[in-house]
């Protein structure tokens, strides 16, 4: 007969889960947009997931963001550097040669939502402005309804500067109206306290 009592309890709901516990990032890079990859690009910002969050560019600003040094456009691929995947979405940065060293992420667009591939990217694109670009600050600015990407950036260590109170036009089934934009942004030096912390661990791939 075991002498073993009961087994201990088991804790009540799962334990918080800590940024740098979470479950692996998939593998993403970026990679420099073409013109030739434009089509999958306005076809990607103007589906009807992408709307409400997003005011969609005339092809002639995508093509003059490839050619401005100040501009970075690239295309989210899955998997490693070394192989060239599947698109999954694109992103544009603005501000990389700002003499105030103020980087704006002004478009990130991913096909497929809920699977990670967007905080892979933030984290990409965190390194990517602060290691390479030299950064003070990485900034932009997110709708107040777009609750999906606030808890993305928050999680991430983003803080909210303030708002541009019903600067967004809505145009709704049930009228229209309008939304307000949340500015967020992060330092240097609190992008390195959490690299210090292990908290921006990137996706091997990158
Ligand atoms: C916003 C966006 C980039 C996020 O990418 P994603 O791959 O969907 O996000 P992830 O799967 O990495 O999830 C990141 C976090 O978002 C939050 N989230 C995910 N789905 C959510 C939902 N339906 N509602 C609220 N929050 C949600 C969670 O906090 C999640 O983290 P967790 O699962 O680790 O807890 C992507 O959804 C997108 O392209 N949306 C349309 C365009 C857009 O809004 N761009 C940003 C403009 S600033």
């Amino acid at each position: 007969m075991s002498e073993r009592g009961p087994p201990p309890p088991t804790p009540a709901g799962p334990a918080p889960t800590l940024a740098a516990e979470r479950p692996a990032l998939p593998l993403v890079h970026l990679r420099p947009t073409l013109l030739s990859d434009l089509d999958y690009v306005q076809t990607v910002e103007t589906d009807a997931a992408n709307r409400p969050f997003i005011s969609p560019w005339e092809r002639v600003q995508h093509e003059g963001a490839l050619r401005f040094p100040d501009l970075r456009h690239f295309i989210i691929e899955a998997g490693g550097n070394d192989v060239h995947g599947r698109a999954e979405g694109f992103v544009i940065l603005q501000g990389c040669r700002s003499p105030h060293k103020s980087v704006e992420l002004k478009r990130l667009v991913l096909q497929t939502k809920g699977r990670g591939l967007g905080r892979a990217c933030v984290r990409l694109l965190k390194r990517l402005a602060f290691r390479d670009l030299h950064a003070h600050r990485f900034w932009f600015d997110v709708t107040l309804l777009n609750t999906r990407a606030l808890a993305l950036y928050a999680s991430e260590g983003f803080v909210e500067e303030g708002r541009l109170r019903e600067s967004v036009r809505l145009f709704g089934e049930d009228g229209d109206g309008y939304d307000s934009l949340v500015v967020m942004s992060l330092l240097d030096r609190e992008y390195q306290a959490r690299v210090a912390l292990g908290l921006e661990a990137s996706p091997a791939g990158a």
